[in-house]
């Protein structure tokens, strides 16, 4: 007999609702459960959290985060969108490769296009192996960096000059600061696609420190950076104290690092590389963060070398489109192939003018084919179509369509490395 999965969305005001998600994460993820009950219900995300049923069992849950997203502007630059944040996924291990994670996932989906109008998910995966099926793609990646104690950046003169005018100052992080880190996020992703903005309640309860989930760690500490009594940046970091043989070889880990301007990162960056008793810092660099570009080469980053970001599904094609920027004008046919959302999987005529760009419904052939999880790849300017064309996954029916596509879709630059959430 074949088992039934069903979904049911937990109401946030029900406890025994988050209960059961806690209880399930904390299986699935095996925790050492050090966290008190009261604190670990408190994180638990309930705006938006579903729990499949396998025969009546709890099976699986989860969860989406309210997240602003900031995608490719018209012209330079990019601008924050609200999209879901899919999270907390998991599933018991007594039901795991019975359909319980596709029926979580489908789920999200319906609620993220039909219920939050909401036209992008995105996700950070614990595996490589798991979204692509789903119509995730691969949107932007990071290195792993280690930077040693008095890494010098090569930023020229003009740049240093403005890090010389910027003030830092050290806080240990609070969730009094939450508003503040928010305001600031929200500005600095104005200057690049791929920035997620958690919402200003979760920036707060994200600084609350947790004694008993950090172990021998320091409690979080943010460093500010003003300009002209302006914020002009920020890091979360905290400090893991080491010795080895009298010598001091302490790690630095941070958290994030944002910026409005390359004064403000080059100030952040040298102050977080030169910490007393610290040996090493480790940092998530985009391949086109200015940090990476002032070091001699990629392999002076350092650190386990590349890895994929942040994983993006276009839920609803016609209106991520129109608020997307477009660097070129186009007018082709686009045939997508999308098996969980049947409102995508059709022809459509892309066009764009002005660097706005829209999509109708057509009957006509298509120039290019794809799969919705292709166009999840390239939509923050971090691969191209053309990449994804040698590889085979995308065709050309017309020569010359993927180049066209490709310069519409075409950033500036790459997408910037993002926070976990
Ligand atoms: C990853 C996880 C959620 C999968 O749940 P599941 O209910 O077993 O997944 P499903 O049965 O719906 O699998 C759907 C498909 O994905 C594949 N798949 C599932 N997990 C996979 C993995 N880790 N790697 C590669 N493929 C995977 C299945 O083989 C299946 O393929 P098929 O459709 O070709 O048969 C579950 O194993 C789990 O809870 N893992 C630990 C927590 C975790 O990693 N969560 C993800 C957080 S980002």
């Amino acid at each position: 007999m074949t088992s039934r999965v069903t979904v049911h969305r937990i109401d946030p005001q029900d406890p025994a609702g988050a209960e059961a998600v806690l209880d399930l994460d904390q299986l699935v993820w095996a925790d050492d459960l050090r966290t008190p009950r009261e604190v670990a219900l408190a994180d638990t995300p309930t705006r938006a959290a579903w729990i499949a049923r396998v025969d009546g069992e709890d099976a699986g849950i989860a969860a989406s985060w309210d997240i602003e997203l900031s995608v490719p502007a018209a012209g330079d630059g990019a601008s924050l969108r609200p999209v879901e944040g899919l999270t907390w996924v998991g599933v018991h291990p007594d039901h795991r490769r019975r359909g319980v994670l596709t029926a979580l996932i489908r789920e999200h989906l319906r609620w993220t296009r039909h219920e939050q109008g909401r036209p992008i998910s995105v996700l950070k995966a614990s595996e490589p192996g798991i979204y692509g099926r789903f119509g995730y793609g691969v949107a932007s990646s990071t290195m792993m960096s280690s930077f040693a104690r008095g890494t010098t950046f090569a930023a020229p003169p003009a740049v240093r000059e403005l890090a010389d005018a910027t003030t830092l100052r050290t806080r240990t992080a609070s969730p009094e600061q939450g508003r503040r880190w928010h305001e600031l996020a929200r500005e600095c992703a104005r200057t690049g696609a791929g920035h997620v903005v958690r919402s200003a309640q979760d920036s707060e309860r994200l600084l609350l420190d947790h004694p008993e989930s950090r172990g021998s760690r320091e409690p979080a500490r943010l460093v500010w950076a003003t300009r002209e009594g302006r914020d002009v940046g920020v890091a979360h970091f905290h400090r893991s104290p080491k010795w080895s043989e009298g010598r001091a070889e302490g790690r630095v880990g941070v958290f994030f690092l944002l910026s409005a301007d390359a004064g403000a990162r080059l100030a952040l960056a040298e102050r977080l590389v030169d910490i007393d008793l610290m040996a090493t810092t480790e940092y998530w660099v985009a391949p086109d963060d200015v940090l990476a570009l002032w070091l001699p080469s990629p392999r002076s980053v350092g650190g386990s070398g590349m890895t994929d970001n942040l994983w993006l599904r276009l839920v609803d094609l016609p209106a991520a489109v129109a608020e997307r920027g477009h660097a070129a004008d186009v007018d082709l046919v686009v045939g997508v192939r999308d098996e969980i959302l049947p409102d995508n999987a059709r022809s459509w005529r892309w066009t764009a003018t002005g660097g706005t760009g829209a999509v109708s419904r057509t009957d006509a052939t298509p120039d290019v084919t794809l799969d919705i999880g292709d166009l999840g790849a390239v939509w923050l300017g971090g691969q191209t179509l053309a990449a994804r064309t040698a590889a085979g996954f995308v065709a050309e029916h017309r020569p010359g369509a993927v180049a066209e596509l490709d310069a519409a879709l075409r950033t500036a630059v790459g997408p910037v490395g993002t926070i976990d959430f």
